[in-house]
């Protein structure tokens, strides 16, 4: 059992700062429904994200661009209804914050008041400050995503690392800065050299929250279905399966089919 399954204190912001003063690393997993949420919760994790991989995930399109803020308020409430002790952190999702930073705060209120979610998380830097600022100044804690940033896509062309190039990387660093003196809590590095992730986690005090960026990061994340192995044809080498589920579930799906064809489905025990 982990220390934090002794403790029902509920994960804040703070206590993901005070994790990384002291030097405790932080996980956070995906989750998109109530039953996945519940047993994250239940295991210890520190953050749950509702994030907009939902679109790949739940609802098998290519990319993050298509899912809407509805679907995504439709996520997180369920996420929020499981969760006892994690921090719940929600996507704002592409179109609903870029440009305009009425229209950011307009869905970050959707997100807070409909879903009941603990914190959004943004992707970019420099760009979309002014969007920040405002949902800071509503009191909406908000986490920063840099580095491959999915939302972009077109833009990038490919899923590749990125920063690797050093314009890029200072780039990176700069955002990186800012966005902690904007006032985020913590900001995800997605996807870029092991090196940049350690030079960046130690400028910063907030903590960075990296996938595919190496070890020096001040937490993890992982797309819960892939690390479970349900997502069984997506596997770039920065994912660690923990099982292989597809696998599982695919067997125990057709034993019941067995089992029904057969007539040894229900059997006496099983009726009324
Ligand atoms: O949407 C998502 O799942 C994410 C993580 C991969 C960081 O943004």
């Amino acid at each position: 059992m982990s220390v934090h399954q002794k403790s029902p204190r509920r994960v804040t912001t703070h206590v993901l700062q005070a994790m990384k003063a002291k030097g405790e690393k932080i996980a956070m997993l995906t989750g998109y429904d109530y039953s996945m949420a519940r047993i994250l919760d239940e295991a210890g994790i520190d953050v749950i994200l509702v994030g907009d991989s939902a679109s790949n995930v739940m609802a098998g399109h290519e990319t993050t661009l298509p899912i809407t803020l509805d679907q995504m308020i439709y996520h997180a409430s369920s996420v929020v209804r499981a969760v006892k002790r994690a921090l719940v952190v929600v996507d704002l999702p592409f179109g609903s914050y870029q440009g305009n930073s009425r229209i950011a705060l307009e869905s970050t209120i959707r997100i807070m008041k409909e879903a009941g979610a603990h914190a959004v998380k943004l992707e970019g830097g420099f760009e979309i400050q002014e969007s920040i600022k405002r949902i800071l100044s509503a009191g909406v804690p908000v986490m920063g995503h840099l580095g491959l940033t999915p939302q972009s896509i077109y833009k990038f062309g490919t899923y590749n690392v990125r920063a690797r190039e050093e314009e890029e990387a200072n780039k990176l660093m700069e955002d990186a800065q800012l966005l902690e003196e904007l006032g985020c809590f913590a900001i995800v590095l997605e996807k870029i050299p092991a090196a940049l992730t350690e030079k960046v986690s130690k400028a910063l005090t907030i903590p960075t929250i990296g996938i595919g960026g190496g070890p020096a990061a001040d937490g993890q994340v992982l797309v819960t279905h892939d690390m479970l192995g349900i997502t069984k044809d997506f596997q770039p080498r920065f994912i660690r399966r923990y099982l292989e589920l597809f696998d599982s579930m695919r067997d125990a799906v057709q034993h019941y089919i067995d089992d029904v064809k057969k007539l040894q489905f229900p059997n006496e025990s099983e009726q009324y």
